[in-house]
């Protein structure tokens, strides 16, 4: 009988034809996250499960349906339980890589637009406000010469780092491992978390969501950060305290803020909305085009591998070939 795989939301299309090769395909077709009953009943008795970062895939999901692998379309694999896959013998596997530069290059749009006031000058010109060159209008913060602190040197914290480099930035780094080799060929050095947060201009955040990430900037954090500073987060809300965030922003403890993620997505804290001096994006980090469909063929290819007895290149859970 052919395997059967569950993909939880649309994807592009060039992954899917992938899984068709081989698979029989079913793919939830609501344009909206799914609930956790509509995977199961959906994923039930397939063989692979192809779910979005918005999806929890927990023991109940697993041992309701079943499957025995699955693949993220996503680099970060905070939403689904890998300790209990790996107990389960389920293979897990994300998309690394080829979100790197998308990602990068969207936390510089987002530094970019807080920094220099983008979204704000935009609405102003629409609403016909713009009546001839100002030298006071929308002034914002420069970059070069300026300090980026990046928390989480993992491949999206370098290529900011990188993008850094080109725009003349003096770049410090927070990271469980040390890198001599990038510290010497972008001039950038490691510091602790409090020593970044008290030196940077703008901090961004690079790092995975875990238990040790959780809340990693708080009140204290926020306090310790120049009041002329800039927060930016591509990686994932929870990172943030965001009540406090609101709290430091409303309070001038920092200038602005850029966000892609948040603490409860899709919804966003209130006090978020009504600032001037925060851009908010829907989670886009990976939102172009290439990377899209380099994620969608990448987690087929994973899933395939698993579920014919390879090991996949991506897998999030290796340990689960080396028992
Ligand atoms: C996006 O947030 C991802 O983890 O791929
Ligand atoms: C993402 O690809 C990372 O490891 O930073």
């Amino acid at each position: 009988m052919q395997k059967k795989i569950f993909v939880t939301r649309e994807i592009p299309q060039i992954g899917i034809d992938i899984l068709l090769q081989y698979y029989e395909v079913d793919i939830f077709p609501k344009k909206r996250p799914i609930t956790k009953e509509e995977m199961i009943s959906g994923a039930m008795d397939c063989d692979g499960l192809l779910p979005l970062l918005t999806d929890k895939v927990d023991a109940e999901v697993m041992d309701e349906t079943g499957i025995k692998a699955i693949a993220n379309y996503a680099v970060g694999v905070d939403n689904i339980d890998v300790a209990a896959a790996s107990q389960r013998n389920i293979a897990v596997t994300n998309t690394p890589g080829v979100l790197t530069d998308a990602t990068a290059d969207l936390t510089w749009a987002l530094l970019l637009s807080v920094s220099r006031r983008i979204v704000e000058a935009d609405k102003y010109l629409r609403e016909g406000n713009f009546l001839g060159w100002d030298s006071m209008l929308y002034l914002g913060g420069d970059f070069a010469g300026r300090t980026i602190g990046i928390i989480g040197l993992g491949r999206i914290g370098q290529a900011v780092a990188r993008r850094a480099a080109g725009f003349d930035m003096n770049i410090i780094y927070h990271s469980t491992s040390p890198h001599p080799n990038l510290e010497r060929s972008l001039g950038m050095k490691r510091v602790s978390l409090e020593e970044l947060l008290k030196e940077s201009d703008y901090v961004s955040i690079h790092t995975p969501y875990n238990k040790e990430t959780h809340h990693l900037i708080g009140k204290k954090e926020l306090e310790i950060m120049k009041p002329s500073a800039y927060l930016i987060n591509t990686s994932r809300g929870k990172i943030v305290n965001e009540e406090e965030l609101v709290v430091a922003l409303v309070t001038g403890k920092i200038d602005g803020a850029g966000l892609d993620v948040y603490y409860h997505e899709p919804k966003v804290h209130k006090g978020l909305i009504d600032l001037p001096n925060v851009v908010l994006l829907p989670h886009l980090g990976s939102a172009s085009m290439y990377t899209r469909s380099k994620m969608a063929m990448m987690a087929a290819e994973n899933l395939h591998m698993a579920l014919s007895g390879e090991r996949p290149e991506n897998i999030v859970n290796p340990e689960i070939y080396d028992k």
